[in-house]
């Protein structure tokens, strides 16, 4: 019976995943551990590193009864039975693969010191996502270091919950997946993490395969799911020319059983931490592979989506007659998507980054990101603005209201449900702002007839005006 479980990587997944666990097996032992001080510290004080909505109630429920965090990786290591990895795999950034590759650093790290301080048998759980065959090189690192006494078995088990929505997904997964070495003790050790999840999910949902398979149907669904998107941003540029309307289109397809209707709402673009670098993963992983036809393939999805990002832009600078000089533009949602703090690859990034090269005044006004991590994403290397242009070009705001003062044009880029028309007062906004003014509204969540009744000039997303 598993009675220790730890966690290595105390981030987005880690933290929510493992909580759970906690929150549904009292019985077991859960510590979640890291390198980072800092984020450690924030998982044992009121304010969690990461917001989701519920994760509160459950960490507070069992932080410090059978739910610990800590910065102390090797104890936590020597007292688990379960270890599950769950580090960062970002794109590589230099070097073999740059831009492309998973950067697996972490994953090694976090296995070698798996490897030198066990003194008892593991199971070792490859949360993270990782490249097909990631396990085959944990393996070979585990068993290099184990003996007659301790042995080491290898799992994968990808996570699939999406940030907003991660304490729900963790809670009523739509399956569980699990991937194993195809032998009995393969088997044996497969059971042991069954039995963990079996105390809340019923065990039809628990899927089981082998560990390549697993692997590699992570990458699969993040691609395949990014691709529905990326096809009805494609769809969105035709509406836009022609007069369809994206939403109706998607309506329309999304009622054949065989499309279904989840993942089909247009939007400036997808963003987050994931998406991108899994297709990249993908088509590095089919380049290596020799199948060019392949990685094409898949990495149209995501040029697609850089498409996306910049033809709303120019879509917002050609409407404002062609220029955004000195303009005010209030940009109302940072976060990649609503009811997160995370800012990943936010298609806002690109929008700011961009505006500021056009000499706009940025107003930036989100619920849950901080002005330091705004600063922050918009000064990182490629981004193409720099700490002197940010200050001079972006204002962060409290609340909309505050950004809409005295704005040439709002524009809507996280999906946020107090920007919706019963939540924010736009009859008050449009007396505040500059006139003509204009909404764009990147995510299709406002009534464009009803504001054009208050005055304002509408720009939809996957609609033409
Ligand atoms: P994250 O950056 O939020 O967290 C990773 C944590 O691991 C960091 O806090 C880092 O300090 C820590 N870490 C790195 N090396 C360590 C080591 N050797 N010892 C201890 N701690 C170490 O990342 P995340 O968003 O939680 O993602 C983790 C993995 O899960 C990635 O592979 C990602 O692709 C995958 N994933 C993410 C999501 C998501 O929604 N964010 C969803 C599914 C899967
Ligand atoms: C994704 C996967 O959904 C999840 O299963 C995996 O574990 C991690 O990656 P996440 O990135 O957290 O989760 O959020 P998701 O809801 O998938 O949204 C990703 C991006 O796509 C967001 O920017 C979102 O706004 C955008 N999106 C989503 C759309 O533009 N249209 C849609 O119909 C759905």
């Amino acid at each position: 019976m598993v009675k220790n479980v730890c966690c290595i990587g105390a981030g987005y997944v880690g933290g929510p995943s493992c909580a759970v666990i906690a929150y549904m097996c009292h019985d077991i032992k859960v510590t979640i551990v890291d390198l980072n001080q800092a984020r450690i510290d924030a998982w044992n004080s009121d304010k969690l590193p990461i917001y989701e909505p519920g994760l509160d109630e459950i960490v507070f429920a069992r932080r410090g009864k059978n739910l610990f965090f800590s910065t102390n990786v090797d104890q936590a290591i020597i007292d688990a039975d379960l270890i599950f990895v769950s580090v960062n795999t970002p794109t590589k950034k230099t070097g073999m693969g740059a831009g492309m590759a998973a950067d697996l650093a972490y994953i090694e790290t976090a296995t070698r010191r798996i490897a030198q301080v066990a003194t008892t048998s593991k199971v070792v759980i490859e949360k993270s996502t990782v490249p097909c065959r990631t396990a085959q090189s944990m393996r070979t690192i585990l068993e290099a270091n184990s003996n007659k006494d301790i042995r080491f078995d290898i799992l994968s088990n990808p996570e699939f919950l999406a940030e907003g929505t991660a304490v729900t997904d963790l809670m009523k997964p739509d399956r569980v997946l699990i991937g194993c070495l195809q032998t009995p003790d393969g088997f044996a050790a497969q059971q042991k993490l069954i039995d963990v999840y079996s105390n809340w999910i019923p065990r039809e949902r628990i899927i089981t395969m082998n560990l390549w398979s697993s692997e590699l149907s992570k990458l699969a669904a993040n691609a395949l799911l990014a691709q529905r998107i990326s096809s009805i941003n494609a769809l969105s540029a035709i509406c836009e020319a022609t007069g369809a309307d994206v939403d109706e289109v998607a309506y329309a397809c999304g009622t054949d059983s065989r499309i279904g209707p989840k993942f089909l709402k247009a939007s400036v673009g997808f963003g987050g931490s994931c998406f991108q670098k899994d297709i990249l993963n993908l088509v590095y992983l089919s380049e290596q592979l020799h199948l060019p036809e392949v990685a094409a393939y898949w990495k149209m999805v995501v040029t697609m989506n850089e498409y996306q990002k910049m033809r709303f832009t120019h879509r917002i600078v050609r409407t404002l007659f062609n220029t955004v000089t000195h303009k005010r533009i209030a940009l109302l949602g940072f976060a990649f998507k609503k009811d997160t703090g995370d800012t990943r690859e936010s298609a806002a990034i690109t929008l700011c980054s961009y505006l500021i090269q056009e000499h706009a005044r940025v107003a930036i006004y989100d619920p849950k990101v901080d002005a330091k991590q705004i600063r922050m994403d918009l000064t990182e290397p490629g981004v193409g603005t720099n700490e002197a242009e940010v200050d001079k070009h972006i204002t962060i705001c409290k609340s909309a209201y505050e950004a809409c003062a005295g704005a040439d044009a709002l524009v809507i880029c996280t999906e946020w449900d107090e920007f919706k028309m019963d939540q924010l007062d736009y009859q008050k906004i449009f007396a505040s702002m500059q006139k003509p003014a204009f909404i764009f509204d990147g995510r299709l969540i406002l009534d464009a007839p009803k504001l054009r009744d208050i005055g304002f000039r509408v720009e939809t997303i996957g609609k033409s005006v």
